[in-house]
């Protein structure tokens, strides 16, 4: 059984450590990504509160679709450029959004959506995937969680990504 819980109160940066120890340990056994992109969303869906949803959209045949994740159903396929999804996709950069409903294009998989944090996994120089938590709380990320979940991002990146002969 697995028990991933952060300290109660417990300082951001210090729970995006822990975070990141609990993801490395989850998926150091196992190559596959499916699994471990799954076991990230409920890591990230355990650890991080205030969210409504927590997981990846892949890049496949250049555009986004609906990967492992914690949460109500979402869509399944997203344009490149479209929405916050589509826009760090194409962009390579990280989104962070203190309310959806200032975003233009933002797509609402789930009404309850009212900010968003959506940070890309690279591999060679390109955007393979993204990591999209949605909050139903205005303001609920800021600069630490971005930075966070870019550390987890990189670290994990070959490890949730497809093995190149998988593709
Ligand atoms: N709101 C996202 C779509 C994905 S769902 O939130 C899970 C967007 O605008 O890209």
């Amino acid at each position: 059984m697995f028990d991933f819980q952060p300290a109660p109160g417990i300082p951001k940066t210090d729970l995006y450590a822990d975070l990141l120890s609990a993801a490395e340990g989850l998926t150091a056994g196992d190559a596959d990504a499916v699994a471990n992109m799954a076991n990230v969303a409920a890591l990230l869906w355990d650890y991080l509160p205030d969210l409504n949803w927590a997981g990846f959209y892949r890049v496949v045949a250049g555009g986004l679709v609906l990967g492992p994740f914690a949460g109500r159903p979402a869509c399944t396929r997203i344009a490149m450029g479209q929405g916050v999804c589509g826009t760090a996709a194409a962009t390579g950069r990280t989104q962070l959004i203190p309310d959806v409903d200032a975003f233009p294009g933002h797509i609402a998989c789930d009404s309850a959506s009212r900010s968003e944090l959506v940070v890309p996994v690279l591999r060679d120089g390109a955007v393979r995937a993204v990591i999209d938590l949605d909050s139903p709380s205005v303001a609920r990320f800021d600069a630490e969680d971005a930075a966070g979940i870019e550390a987890l991002a990189r670290q994990l990146a070959e490890r949730i990504l497809p093995n190149a002969q998988d593709d």
